[in-house]
């Protein structure tokens, strides 16, 4: 069953299924979604983007069981297999939701409701002709600021350097991050693992977004 369609502005369409309790659904109205919002009940908000077949999520929510995961990706057939991924290792904490990061973000996504955002190996689009495809951009950067706590994190992992170059400079042009070091080791993702096996390197930077002024 469908009951919603979202259309993205190259005018493909996105099926949003709402008849599995682990996928999440969108509202109509803007900017509402919290972590209540899709699981009942607040806790630290988890955000996978670009989740792929889920490898990431599916770990860290099992690590973090007082917190709410929400993996988000564009394909549908990787959707389908973090959801059944998730049904066999009877989790709880982590929906599914079947579309693109980017607009969740921007139009969906309630301000300083984030805690962590992880975006593990986003797709490179290494042509320079391609690079208005990357969805991490400007825009998206600032979409990033406004749903992130203050002290919330957004971590980046990708093998594409050039990427991760723009990326980084990006995030230095903005007033509204800090770089830090990574505290903890977080779970591989499935791209991570396979890079790591091949032996091909990959950068990694984690930002921490700045408390307001006059906020400790
Ligand atoms: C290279 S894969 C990495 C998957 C996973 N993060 C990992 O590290 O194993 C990139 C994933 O991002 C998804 N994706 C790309 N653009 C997206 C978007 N705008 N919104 C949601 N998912 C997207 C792709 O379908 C793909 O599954």
């Amino acid at each position: 069953m469908v009951d919603q369609f979202c259309f993205y502005p190259e005018s493909k369409t996105l099926e949003v299924e709402t008849q599995d309790p682990l996928l999440a659904s969108l509202p109509q109205g803007g900017n509402e979604i919290d972590s209540n919002s899709i699981f009942g009940q607040t806790a630290p908000f988890i955000l996978d983007l670009g989740a792929g077949e889920g490898s990431f999520a599916l770990a860290y929510a099992l690590q973090n069981s007082g917190g709410y995961v929400l993996a988000i990706e564009k394909k549908i057939s990787r959707v389908r297999k973090i959801v059944r991924k998730a049904k066999n290792l009877n989790l709880k904490n982590l929906k599914v939701l079947h579309f693109y990061w980017e607009l969740f973000l921007k139009d969906y996504c309630k301000s300083s409701a984030v805690d962590e955002i992880h975006i593990l190996f986003p797709d490179p689009w290494p042509k320079r002709r391609h690079h208005n495809r990357r969805t991490l951009n400007f825009q998206s950067i600032e979409s990033i600021s406004r749903v992130l706590k203050p002290k919330g994190l957004c971590r980046l992992v990708t093998d594409n350097q050039d990427y991760f170059l723009a990326v980084t400079k990006l995030f230095n042009l903005s007033a509204d991050f800090e770089l830090i070091t990574p505290k903890k080791n977080y779970p591989e993702s499935l791209f991570e693992q396979r890079f790591k096996k091949m032996g091909i390197p990959y950068f990694q930077a984690l930002w921490e977004k700045k408390a307001a002024k006059g906020c400790p």
